[in-house]
C-alpha cells in the first residue's frame, strides 16, 4: 500500500513535470526511483480497481436478456455523449428507467490516438470494457440499433428486440469510411500506410513511421465533416518531431494534402499554425482530395477540387489517411435526421426539431461546430438542463454556444490550445494567449485530459469549462 507521505511526493513530482515539462528529480536517482515505483503502484492498485468495476458492473448491469423492453429515457449509443448521458439521466429518473443501447465491448478514449500513432501511449492505455463505464443499475442492451421509429416512439435493435421509450437520447457518434476511397481499406494489408483513426490502423502509423527511410511523407485531409478536425495534421506535427528526433528528417518531404480551403476554421489559430507550418518546412496544399491508394505500388491519388476530374499521382514511403466520415447509417434516411443525414436537433437546446421527446449529443448530430470529446462536454450539461426542464413540463432554457476545443500538438511537448464557439469566435480558458505553443498544454492534453474523461466527463460530472472560464480571467472576460 502507498503510503501518504508517498503519495504527497508523488503529487509534487507530478506537479513539476506538468510545470517545467521534464524530470527535475532525475537528477536524484533514488527520488527518481522511488516516484517510478510509486508510478508502478498506482498504476497497479488502478488496475485492481478497474477489474473490480468490471465484476461489479456485471452484477448491476443487467444485459441482454434480462431487460424490459420498455424505459423512460433510452439512450442510443455507449460512447462519449452516451454514457455521460446515461450517468446524468440515473441521477434525475433513477437507474433502473435508463437503458443504453451498444453493441461494443471496448469503450475507447479517440483523443489518445493521436499519441498512439507517435509511438508515445499504447493503444491498450485508451481502451477499457464497455461493462465498467455503464453507470451501475443502468441496463446494457448488448445490440445494434437497426430502426428508428420515433412517430409510436419505439426502436428496433437487430437481434429483433424492440424497445419503447418515453424520452430518447440519441449518442451513436459517426461513421468512418474508408472504402469510399478505392483502394481501401484493403490496402491497410500493405505497410507504409496508417490511419489513427481506428483502432484496427492506429498501431500502423506508428509502424509506417518508424520503418520510414526516404521520400515522401503524406498526410491527408477527407472532403467531408469530421470529427476532431485538428487530428490530421497533428499527426504530421508528431511525425515531422519523430524524423528530426531520428535525424531522417532531411530526406523526408512532408506534404499534407487537405480538401479544406483553409489551414484550420479559425483565423487565430490558422495562422499561428502556418507560422509552424512555415518554420518546419511542411508544404500544405489546400483543396486536394485524396480519391484512392495503391497501397502495393505506395502511390496515392488525389484529385484538385477547384479543377474537377483533374488528378495526380504521388509516389510514397509513407501515408496517414484520414478517411471520409458520415452519419451512422441507421439515422440516415429515418425520419430523425436532415438533407445530409445527421440527427436534426434544434442548435441551442440539443431537443429534435420534430420530435419534442428525442435528443441528441455529439458527433452524429448536426450541430454545426467541430466535432470533439470537448464538445460532448458542454453538451452534455446542456441536454441535461433541456431534459430535466421537459421531464418538469417546462420550456428549454439553457443554450448551447457551440464551444469546442481541439489540442493542436504541435511537437511531443508542445500544444496549441483551440477553444472557440458556433461563430468560430475564440473561449479560451486560461489567461494566456492559447494560440502559442505551449508545454503546460501538452500535459494537460496527455496527462489531465484522460483522468478528466474516465472519472469526470463519463460519470457525468464534466460539462466542460464554461464555469471555470470567468474564474481564470479573474472575472474580466
Ligand atoms: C484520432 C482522434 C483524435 C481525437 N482527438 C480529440 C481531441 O483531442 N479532443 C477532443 O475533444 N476530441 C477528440 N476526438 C473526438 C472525440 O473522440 C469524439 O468527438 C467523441 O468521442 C464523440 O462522442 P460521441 O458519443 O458522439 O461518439 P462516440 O464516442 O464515437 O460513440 C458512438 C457510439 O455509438 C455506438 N454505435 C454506433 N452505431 C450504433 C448502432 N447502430 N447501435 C448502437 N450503438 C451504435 C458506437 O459503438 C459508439 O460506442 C478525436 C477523435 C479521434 C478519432
Ligand atoms: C497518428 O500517427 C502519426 C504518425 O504519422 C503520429 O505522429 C500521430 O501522433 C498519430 N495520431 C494522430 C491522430 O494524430
Ligand atoms: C406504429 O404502430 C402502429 C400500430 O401498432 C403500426 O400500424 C405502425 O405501422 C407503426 N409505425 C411504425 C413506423 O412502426
Ligand atoms: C499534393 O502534394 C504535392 C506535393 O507538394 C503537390 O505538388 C500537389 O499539387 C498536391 N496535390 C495533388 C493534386 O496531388
Ligand atoms: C430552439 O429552441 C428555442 C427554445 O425552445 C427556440 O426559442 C428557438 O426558436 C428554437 N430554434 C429553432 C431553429 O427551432
Amino acid at each position: 500500500e502507498p503510503h501518504p507521505h508517498k503519495i504527497l511526493y508523488y503529487a509534487l513530482w507530478s506537479l513539476q513535470k506538468i510545470i517545467f515539462g521534464y524530470n527535475l528529480f532525475a537528477y536524484f536517482p533514488w527520488q527518481a526511483t522511488m516516484a517510478g515505483q510509486l508510478h508502478q503502484q498506482l498504476l497497479l492498485s488502478r488496475h485492481y480497481s478497474r477489474v473490480f468495476s468490471v465484476i461489479n458492473s456485471h452484477i448491476h448491469t443487467s444485459s441482454g436478456l434480462a431487460s424490459k423492453d420498455h424505459y423512460k429515457v433510452l439512450v442510443l449509443g455507449g460512447g462519449s455523449g452516451g454514457i455521460t448521458m446515461a450517468a446524468r439521466m440515473k441521477r434525475k429518473v433513477g437507474a433502473e428507467n435508463v437503458a443504453i443501447v451498444e453493441p461494443s465491448e471496448m469503450h475507447y478514449y479517440q483523443p489518445i490516438w493521436t499519441l498512439v500513432g507517435a509511438g508515445s501511449k499504447n493503444v491498450a492505455s485508451s481502451g477499457r470494457p464497455t461493462a465498467s463505464v455503464i453507470p451501475s443499475g443502468v441496463t446494457w442492451v448488448k445490440s445494434k440499433v437497426a430502426e428508428l421509429n420515433p412517430e409510436n416512439n419505439t426502436v428496433h435493435t437487430d437481434s429483433g428486440k424492440k424497445i419503447s421509450y418515453d424520452y430518447l437520447i440519441v449518442a451513436l457518434g459517426l461513421e468512418l469510411h474508408y472504402e469510399k476511397i478505392k483502394g481501401l481499406p484493403e490496402g491497410f494489408e500493405h505497410p507504409k500506410i496508417g490511419s489513427n483513426y481506428s483502432v484496427e490502423t492506429v498501431e500502423k502509423t506508428w509502424n509506417a513511421l518508424k520503418n520510414f527511410k526516404e521520400g515522401n511523407a503524406l498526410f491527408t485531409f477527407p472532403n467531408t465533416p469530421v470529427k476532431c478536425a485538428g487530428a490530421p495534421q497533428k499527426i504530421m506535427y508528431l511525425s515531422d518531431a519523430f524524423l528530426r528526433k531520428t535525424g531522417k528528417r532531411s530526406k523526408a518531404n512532408i506534404i499534407y494534402n487537405t480538401s479544406l480551403p483553409v489551414l484550420f476554421g479559425v483565423k487565430k489559430y490558422a495562422d499561428a499554425l502556418w507560422e509552424i507550418v512555415k518554420k518546419r518546412d511542411l508544404n500544405v496544399n489546400l483543396r486536394h482530395n485524396l480519391i484512392e491508394v495503391r497501397a502495393d505500388k505506395q502511390e496515392a491519388v488525389f484529385e484538385n477540387l477547384d479543377k474537377p476530374g483533374e488528378t495526380e499521382v504521388y509516389k510514397y514511403d509513407m501515408i496517414h489517411v484520414t478517411p471520409p466520415m458520415g452519419p451512422p447509417a441507421v439515422l440516415k434516411g429515418s425520419s430523425l435526421d436532415d438533407e445530409a443525414g445527421w440527427l436534426d436537433v434544434n442548435k441551442s437546446t440539443l431537443q429534435h426539431k420534430t420530435y419534442a421527446n428525442v435528443f441528441g449529443i455529439g458527433d452524429c448530430t448536426n450541430l454545426p461546430t467541430s466535432k470533439t470529446a470537448a464538445a460532448v462536454a458542454a453538451q452534455s450539461a446542456v441536454l441535461d438542463r433541456t431534459v430535466s426542464r421537459i421531464l418538469k413540463k417546462q420550456t428549454p432554457d439553457k443554450t448551447y454556444d457551440g464551444y469546442t476545443s481541439c489540442p493542436l500538438v504541435t511537437s511531443y511537448n508542445t500544444v496549441i490550445l483551440a477553444e472557440f464557439d458556433y461563430d468560430g469566435q475564440p473561449l479560451e480558458t486560461f489567461p494566456v494567449d492559447q494560440s502559442k505553443e505551449s508545454r503546460v498544454m501538452y500535459h494537460m492534453k496527455a496527462d489531465i485530459m484522460p483522468h478528466l474523461y474516465w472519472h469526470g466527463l463519463l460519470k457525468g460530472l464534466w460539462g466542460g469549462p464554461g464555469p471555470y472560464r470567468t474564474i481564470m480571467h479573474l472575472g474580466m472576460k
